[in-house]
């Protein structure tokens, strides 16, 4: 048996969807732990591409069973959007999805008061996905007025709660927002009906189903989504999402003790980017930002916003890296800076005119540090068909090399291109 888990080091869109789908050959059970349609990951399959938003990765392969934890936060109206758009492409997931009756649920006021919350934070909005993820989480920590997918089954009590939660939510939106037309219970309640129906092939006891797979010693994978810089905890709070999207997040959202994992692989981009609002030291506000966001094509999956791109951040991957307690390295896109004349990785920061290694728990500290930078040659090669880390170009092995260096953990797979076939094994 092994347990294996794949987690984002930077502030998500690491492409760890690529190494998800490479490992779920090795794998029957692929699991997500933690988020909801605020992640998205465009996986390329059998030649056809699919884009995948709450739905885990291994939901593509027909063998595999692909598991929604406790810990996601679920929209219902996007679950079943992303089943029938793959089953319009051919991927039928009716017999290999499960979904966690101990998972929150989001409801169409959640949406509403990320909405409204945002706008009338103005500039100092958290820069949100817009989804309701952060007042789903809200309402699971609060408790009295959450919801989750073991609830839909009981509808008496459900109702009864809903009057009294959508009054609430109804008289706080309308204080936020003037023009706010308030929700009906009894429409959210239906709703809440429809979704039972809908969902209840793909509902279980999923922490159960879990252990019962690992007494059956079937191999697990253990799918991040964003990056371990956007954890409630450990990120750049505020502008972080809600969930522990480090490593942190796999005990609490899935019931699987972190301890029998095998292998923990830190997925990383060969350079930075960030999605919404927040401090990022090494930013490239300038003509090579723009490159790398045009070369990467650094537009959201879920949202289209355009990325903000940025130089390699060795102390900021290095902090999640560490809070995750990796075994390896997956350097992805390294492709992407063939054509760059030099390179620069940030190997530590100034902050008030102290040099450290150590990432900053506050916002402003992050705002002020100021990159200290190792500059490296570019290779000014095309390097999408190389196979073998030995054939790399002397430039590219060297920007591998600091790289693991700096984050003292063994660079062991280089993304060359999007393709399967384009993944160095070092
Ligand atoms: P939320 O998760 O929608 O509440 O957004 C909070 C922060 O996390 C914002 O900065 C989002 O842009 C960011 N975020 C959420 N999901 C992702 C993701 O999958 N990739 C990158 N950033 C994300």
């Amino acid at each position: 048996m092994t347990i294996t888990s794949v987690v984002g080091l930077q502030w998500g869109d690491e492409a760890k969807g690529k190494i998800v789908d490479l490992l779920t050959d090795e794998h029957q059970v692929v699991v997500r732990y933690q988020g909801g349609n605020n992640a998205g990951h465009t996986v390329k399959f059998d030649g056809k591409t699919y884009k995948l938003s709450l739905l885990p990765t291994g939901v593509l392969r027909p063998g595999v069973t692909a598991i929604i934890g406790n810990g996601v936060v679920v929209n219902p109206e996007a679950l079943q959007k992303e089943i029938d758009t793959l089953r319009a492409q051919g991927v039928d997931i009716s017999t290999n999805l499960l979904l966690s009756d101990r998972a929150h649920v989001i409801l169409p006021y959640h949406v509403a008061e990320d909405g409204a919350s945002e706008r009338s934070y103005k500039k100092d909005a958290i820069g949100t996905t817009g989804r309701g993820i952060g007042f789903c989480y809200r309402d699971k920590a609060g408790r009295s007025q959450a919801v989750r997918v073991g609830d839909l089954y009981h509808p008496a009590s459900l109702e009864q709660r809903l009057d009294g939660i959508v009054k609430s939510k109804n008289h706080v939106l309308s204080a936020l927002d003037p023009e706010f037309q308030p929700f009906a219970s009894s429409d959210i309640f239906a709703l809440t009906q429809k979704y039972a129906t809908a969902l209840k092939p793909y509902v279980t006891d999923t922490v159960a189903w879990l252990h019962r797979a690992i007494k059956e010693k079937r191999n697990i994978l253990f799918e991040g989504a964003q990056g371990s810089l956007l954890d409630v905890d450990h990120g750049t709070y505020p502008y972080v999402t809600s969930s522990n999207s480090s490593s942190a997040g796999i005990h609490p959202g899935s019931g699987v003790p972190e301890r029998l994992i095998d292998e923990m692989i830190g997925v990383v981009k060969a350079y930075t980017t960030r999605v919404g609002g927040g401090p990022f030291p090494t930013e490239l506000d300038n003509e090579i930002g723009q490159h790398i966001r045009d070369v990467g094509h650094e537009y959201g999956t879920v949202t289209g916003r355009p990325r903000r791109c940025g130089w390699f951040d060795a102390v900021a991957a290095g902090h999640g890296a560490k809070i995750c307690g990796v075994d390896c390295i997956s350097l992805m896109l390294l492709d992407v800076l063939s054509q760059l004349d030099e390179l620069k990785i940030c190997e530590a920061y100034e902050i008030g005119g102290e040099r450290t290694t150590d990432f900053p728990a506050h916002v402003e500290d992050l705002a002020n540090a100021k990159p200290i930078y190792r500059t490296i040659p570019g290779w000014k090669t095309d390097i999408c068909g190389v196979t073998r880390l030995a054939d790399l170009p002397a430039g590219a092995r060297k920007y591998i090399d600091t790289i693991g260096e700096l984050m003292e953990k063994p660079v062991k797979i280089v993304s060359v291109g999007p393709d399967r076939a384009q993944t160095i094994l070092g």
